[in-house]
């Protein structure tokens, strides 16, 4: 029997239990049945979480564009595989069919191969959600180069940064890109980033916006002409299992983001199952997911998962709100989506706005809706129920990460019963457990904890590039011979899980993972500033918004605070880039902190969240008469 693709309830029970009853057997029917190899495995699963080094189907070869593009040729060639909605919507959409996209990719590889970038070599992308995007990836994916596609919002420093930390040696690019009633100047990040970059001997710019921008002599190069030029039959790389696919950062505790490494077999066989049954995907579906390609859940359910199933995939360059609020709903409507995979944060958005920009357009094409990236508030799922599902398109709260690769968490629509708020039941394959803080596991439901993997899967990361010591610390030190995620979870009487968001020094704000630290070093680098501590408080729409204390230097008593408030906001949008701003800013003479001298976060969190009632003991503070003045002047 095959557990692919699973349609009732008993059936996923089923599933589930033999999933954990014999892990390897499950995943072994799977990879067998639903790709193509050019080597069978030697063997499934080795590992060993006190390395922590896992392996899955070693021994094995592929590419995972064979899989996504070629093995469908021969049956869905003139299907569409892309469907590109462009930022305007007086734009004609394009369809790219699979012949048109595997076209597209072969003459990518064989540009990328004319620049002389081979097997393992980093190829860093920075290009807003056009079709290059995806197009690029898979070039990259078919020769066997590492792809690190770096979000098109971040600033010129962060992206030097993710450059330099996996030495990549090309940029792709383009000459803008469009978001909304704006145009964005990419090139010139670009080649900001590019000062502190000396690694970078090719830079290929895709032209979007026709602008008059500045080409770099012996570096920069139009991509067009070299598509033009090259073959369309680019072969592809035969891959080990465990080679890299891609590095994607994210953020952590320091300064440093984490270079997230995914694996190619694992990685293409669990985003591939997973988007099959959280999406109960069936071949004429036109699915939808509205991230960007430069997060995570684009890398798995825009391009990866969607492809290596022959789906239709949209891809759209445009913001919820432009040329109005009804945008999303003009392009359900548009093309008959069937899936819609967004953020709470997209849907509170939303839900502010008339009810008119929903219930003129007709959704009925919709049957399954997804949700991923934070906690979605109880009124944001209703909302989203109640006007977008019309109460009969089950919503997937899909919970997981960029270090997981694919969805965790999640109902299977149609299968799963839902309850708003719960990611409810792990996928098969998936063995979450609940830890307290003393290390032990806490068995039985109605319990909470903090959420943790004991069990290894597919599309785990399998290291921090560079930084395997870091990997350890960060993911499976916390709690023995267990992967911890960061968040907290509740199990209901039930079973369902509830993630209660991030217990670690990461903020989620509007879906984005911010790390605290990075924001402080950057703070810390205005001249006035002595030091500054980041809390998260509850934002409407953002879910969470960033609160400030910062305390100055005798030099930069007596400046005017607004200004210093824009200034750090400033410097905060050039390090990181605009999403990391500080919804408020506190000035203080001092923060308060441990007799170590830690900054107690906990404290300075209540006072952000107006609930200074439950400060708890201040007693052990170093300087407790610093907390009084900062409520006394909390915003
Ligand atoms: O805190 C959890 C939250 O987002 C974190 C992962 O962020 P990132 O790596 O950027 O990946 C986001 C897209 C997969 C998690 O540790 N998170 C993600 N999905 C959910 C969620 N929190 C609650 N419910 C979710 N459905």
């Amino acid at each position: 029997m095959s557990n692919y693709h699973i349609k009732h309830l008993e059936e996923y029970f089923k599933v589930y239990r033999k999933s954990v009853r014999e892990p390897e057997v499950f995943w072994e029917e799977i990879a067998e049945e639903h790709f193509i190899w050019r080597k069978r495995w030697d063997n499934v699963l080795s590992w060993d979480f006190s390395k922590p080094e896992v392996k899955w189907f070693e021994g094995a070869k592929l590419n995972i564009t064979e899989n996504c593009i070629d093995r469908h040729l021969r049956t869905k060639g003139d299907k569409t595989a892309i469907l590109f909605e462009p930022n305007d919507p007086n734009e004609e959409a394009q369809h790219i069919s699979y012949n048109e996209l595997s076209e597209r990719v072969n003459r990518f590889a064989n540009v990328l191969k004319s620049k002389g970038v081979q097997k393992g070599d980093r190829v860093c992308i920075y290009l807003p959600m056009i079709p290059e995007l995806a197009v690029s990836v898979l070039a990259c994916a078919r020769i066997g180069a590492v792809h690190s596609v770096v979000f098109a919002g971040f600033s010129a420093t962060a992206l030097a940064t993710r450059i330099n930390d996996s030495d990549c040696k090309m940029v792709i690019t383009s000459d803008g890109s469009y978001r909304g009633a704006k145009t964005i100047d990419l090139k010139s990040i670009v080649d900001e980033a590019l000062e502190d970059c000396s690694g970078v001997n090719t830079v290929l710019v895709a032209k979007r916006i026709n602008s008059d921008i500045n080409m770099v002599d012996n570096r920069d190069e139009w991509l067009q002409p070299l598509l033009d030029a090259a073959s369309d039959d680019c072969p592809v790389e035969v891959m080990d299992a465990e080679d890299p696919l891609f590095i994607l950062y994210t953020s952590g505790s320091t300064g440093m983001p984490k270079g997230m490494v995914h694996s190619t077999a694992g990685y293409m066989v669990q985003t591939a199952y997973s988007f099959k049954n959280v999406f109960q995907y069936r071949n004429d579906d036109i699915y939808w997911c509205t991230a960007d390609i430069g997060w995570i859940t684009g890398h798995s359910y825009i391009v990866y998962g969607p492809l290596s199933n022959g789906a239709t995939t949209v891809m759209f360059e445009g913001v919820p709100s432009y040329p109005d609020f009804g945008r999303f709903w003009e392009v359900v409507e548009k093309h008959k989506v069937t899936q819609f995979y967004t953020a709470p944060t997209a849907i509170r958005a939303l839900a502010k706005e008339n009810l008119e920009f929903v219930d003129k357009y007709d959704l009925s094409s919709l049957k399954v809706l997804g949700s991923v990236g934070e906690p979605i508030n109880e009124e944001a799922w209703h909302w989203y129920n109640d006007n977008v599902g019309k109460k009969k398109s089950p919503i997937a709260d899909t919970w997981w990460q960029t270090e997981t690769g694919s969805i965790m968490i999640a109902p299977l629509p149609y299968v799963t019963p839902t309850i708003p708020t719960y990611a409810s039941l792990p996928l098969p394959g998936i063995q979450p457990v609940l830890m307290d803080e003393n290390g032990k596991e806490i068995s039985g439901n109605q319990v909470d904890g903090r959420l943790c993997i004991k069990y290894p899967w597919p599309s785990m990361a399998r290291t921090i590039w560079g930084n395997h010591q870091r990997y350890k610390e960060t993911y499976f030190s916390a709690f023995e011979g267990k992967y911890f995620t960061g968040d907290g979870a509740l199990r209901d009487a039930v079973g369902y899980y509830r993630i209660t968001g991030r217990v670690d020094d990461v903020i989620i704000v509007s879906g984005h993972n911010l790390g605290t630290a990075p924001i402080e070093d950057a703070i810390n680098e205005h001249p006035a500033v002595a030091e500054s501590a980041i809390v998260g408080f509850p934002h409407d729409i953002k879910g969470n918004a960033l609160y400030g204390y910062i305390t100055l230097k005798e030099t930069g008593e007596g400046r005017d605070h607004d200004n210093l408030r824009k200034e750090i906001n400033q410097i905060i949008t050039e390090h990181i880039g605009p999403i990391a701003k500080l919804d408020k800013i506190q000035f203080t003479h001092g923060l308060p902190k441990t007799r170590s001298g830690k900054i107690m976060r906990r404290i300075l969190r209540k006072i952000a969240c107006n609930e200074t009632s439950s400060l708890g003991d201040t007693s052990t503070l170093l300087n407790p008469e610093v907390v009084q003045a900062i409520m006394d002047n909390a915003l």
